[in-house]
C-alpha cells in the first residue's frame, strides 16, 4: 500500500523490454476503449475477437469515438486515419504470435480466462508480457496455466478506458519485478496512471467501490429514492450517483465483483443486494442492454 500511496508515476520505473506491437483480445466495452488508449497513443494493434461481426463492432467504437474527438476540434481527419491504420482486427488468436504484450479483456469468468492464458501460452512470442484486465480474478491462477508465469501480470484498466486515467498493475507473487517496471512504463507511455497492487480480490479500487455501491443499492431498498441518493453523492463532487455509475459498469459485471468479494473477505454484509441480483436477473444490465437502474 506505501508503494501504490507514493505513486508509480514518480518512481520512474525502467522499462526493460521495448513494448510496440500490443495485442488485445476481447471486443466488450473494456477491450473496446483498450484498444483505442493503444492505437491513440502510437501503438500498433491487433485486436482478436470471435466473429468478424464482433470484431467489427470494436472497430466502430473506436471509429465513433474519434469521430466524436474531431466533432469537437480535438482530432483531424489525418490524425484518425493515422489511428484507424494502427488497427489490425483479427479473429484467430494466432494473430498474436509476435505482439509484445497482449491485453486479455474477455469474460469475467476463471475457466475462460484459464482456456486463453493456456492459448496465449502456446501462440505468443517469448518474452511477450501476457496480461489480464480482469477486475476481481486471481492473477497467479492464470499464470499457473502457462509455462511463463514470471510474464503473467494484471493490468487492470477503468471504464470508460480512454478516459480514466487509472491503470492497477497487479503483480501475483511470482510475475516479475522487471514486467512489472515494463508495464508501469508502457502505463506512463499511454497517458495513464499506474497504481501498483498485490494480487487480492479486488484489488484497490473494486474492493472500496463495489461495497459503496452495493451499499447503495440497500439503501434505495430501505426506502431512499434513486435519484436522490444519485444526486446527493453527486453534490459531493463524485462525478457519477452510484445508480449511475452501475449502469456505465453493468450490474452483471458489479454482481460477480460484488460476489468475488464476498467469497473472498467473507463479510456477510457485503452479500449482493437482492435488487441487483433482481435486474440482472432481469437483464438490465446497464447502459449497455438500454436499461438498467436507470433506462437510456
Ligand atoms: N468512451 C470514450 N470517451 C468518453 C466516454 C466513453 N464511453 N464517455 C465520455 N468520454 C469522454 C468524452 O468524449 C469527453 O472527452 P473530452 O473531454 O476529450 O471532450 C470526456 O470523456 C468527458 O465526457 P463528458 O463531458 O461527456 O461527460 P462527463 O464530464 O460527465 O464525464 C465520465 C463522463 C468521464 C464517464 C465521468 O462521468 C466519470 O468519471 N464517471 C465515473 C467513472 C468511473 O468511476 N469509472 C470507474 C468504474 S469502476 C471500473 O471500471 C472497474 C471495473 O473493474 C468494473
Amino acid at each position: 500500500a506505501e508503494e501504490a500511496s507514493a505513486g508509480a508515476a514518480a518512481e520512474e520505473p525502467v522499462s526493460h523490454h521495448p513494448v510496440a506491437k500490443v495485442g488485445v483480445v476481447g471486443t466488450g466495452t473494456m477491450a473496446s476503449g483498450i484498444v483505442e488508449v493503444f492505437a491513440k497513443a502510437g501503438h500498433d494493434v491487433v485486436f482478436v475477437g470471435r466473429t468478424d461481426e464482433k470484431a467489427a463492432a470494436v472497430q466502430a467504437r473506436v471509429e465513433k469515438n474519434l469521430d466524436r474527438a474531431i466533432a469537437k476540434g480535438k482530432l483531424d481527419e489525418a490524425g484518425k486515419s493515422a489511428v484507424i491504420d494502427r488497427l489490425t482486427a483479427a479473429t484467430e488468436r494466432e494473430a498474436l504470435g509476435d505482439v509484445d504484450i497482449v491485453v486479455e479483456a474477455i469474460a469475467e469468468d476463471l475457466d475462460i480466462k484459464l482456456e486463453l492464458f493456456r492459448d496465449l501460452d502456446r501462440i505468443c512470442k517469448p518474452g511477450a508480457i501476457l496480461a489480464t484486465t480482469t477486475s476481481s480474478l486471481s492473477i497467479a491462477e492464470c499464470a499457473a496455466v502457462t509455462s511463463r508465469p514470471a510474464d503473467v501480470i494484471g493490468m487492470h484498466f477503468f471504464n470508460p478506458a480512454p478516459v480514466m486515467k487509472l491503470v492497477e498493475v497487479v503483480s501475483a507473487d511470482g510475475t516479475s519485478p522487471e514486467v512489472a517496471d515494463t508495464v508501469k512504463t508502457l502505463c506512463l507511455d499511454i497517458g495513464k496512471h499506474p497504481v501498483s497492487c498485490g494480487d487480492r480480490a479486488g484489488f484497490i479500487v473494486n474492493a472500496l467501490l463495489f461495497p459503496y455501491l452495493n451499499d447503495a443499492v440497500r439503501l434505495h431498498e430501505s426506502g431512499v429514492p434513486m435519484g436522490d441518493i444519485d444526486d446527493a453523492m453527486k453534490a459531493t463532487k463524485l462525478p457519477m450517483g452510484p445508480f449511475e455509475l452501475l449502469d456505465v459498469v453493468g450490474n452483471d459485471v458489479s454482481l460477480a465483483i460484488q460476489t468475488t468479494l464476498v467469497e473472498a473477505f467473507g463479510h456477510e454484509g457485503w452479500t449482493p443486494a437482492a435488487t441487483l441480483q433482481k435486474v440482472v436477473a432481469e437483464g438490465k444490465l446497464g447502459r449497455k442492454t438500454g436499461e438498467g437502474f436507470h433506462t437510456y
